[in-house]
């Protein structure tokens, strides 16, 4: 069974408290969400491979090391975008492809709409990054594309997970760990997360 991890990080406990805040306004949304999600990438990314290489010091000639697998960053539209930015100037090498779902307001499953993935994997670890893991139902419809894809390694990044989610992205896909800033209490009637902080498309993009 996947691993999933909730960040114990204090500045991710106070980052993640403005933004639930309902009178957060957009900038700072945003903002909130590339600099947790630079958090979340280093404690999603401690057990990437890495290689040894020599580094010429302005003194001497040490060991190094660098990342040794091409890294895909997998943005699921349109929350997901907000998280990119920041992870990738950490990664700089990383490829992005984007995935388009939405999630239907009265089944709650999500439809997909956007998927330009080449025809064979490009990369050898894939990073869904998706703020709100609440059914479970996009991030496993999404984790089902990049696997049809052929991608072996994936790992799912989250800010907000709800348990049902968390249960359901574990059943569907065993072998994807789970990294989140925090799991919430519920889901509510309608599919939202509860305390979560309302719709993370529309906060970031400010079209509620
Ligand atoms: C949100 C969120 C996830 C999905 C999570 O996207 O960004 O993709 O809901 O819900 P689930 O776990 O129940 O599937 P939404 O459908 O609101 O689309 P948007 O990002 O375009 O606003
Ligand atoms: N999508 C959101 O943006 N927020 C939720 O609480 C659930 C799904």
């Amino acid at each position: 069974m996947a691993n999933a991890y909730e960040s114990q990080h204090p500045l991710v406990k106070h980052k993640l408290t403005i933004l639930r805040n309902k009178d957060t306004k957009p900038k700072k949304f945003r903002e909130l969400v590339r600099e947790i999600s630079i958090m979340l990438a280093y404690e999603a990314t401690q057990d990437l491979a890495i290689e040894t290489v020599e580094v010429e010091t302005p003194l001497v000639s040490t060991e190094g090391h660098v990342l040794h697998e091409k890294i895909g960053l997998i943005p699921v539209l349109r929350a997901g975008l907000g998280m990119v930015e920041g992870v990738w100037e950490m990664m700089p090498g990383s490829e992005v492809w984007h995935i388009g779902l939405f999630r239907d307001e009265r089944t709650l499953k999500p439809v997909e709409y956007y998927n330009k993935l080449p025809i064979a994997p490009t990369v050898k670890v894939c990073i869904v990054l998706d703020p709100m893991l609440a059914t479970g139902g996009s991030a496993s419809a999404t984790i089902d594309i990049l696997k049809k894809w052929g991608a072996k390694r994936i790992k799912f990044m989250g800010i907000i997970a709800a348990p049902e989610g968390i249960k359901t992205l574990q059943e569907a896909h065993p072998d994807v760990d789970i990294y989140v800033g925090v799991i919430d209490d519920k889901l509510n009637n309608v599919g939202y997360i509860v305390p979560g902080l309302g719709d993370a498309g529309d906060r970031q993009f400010g079209t509620a």
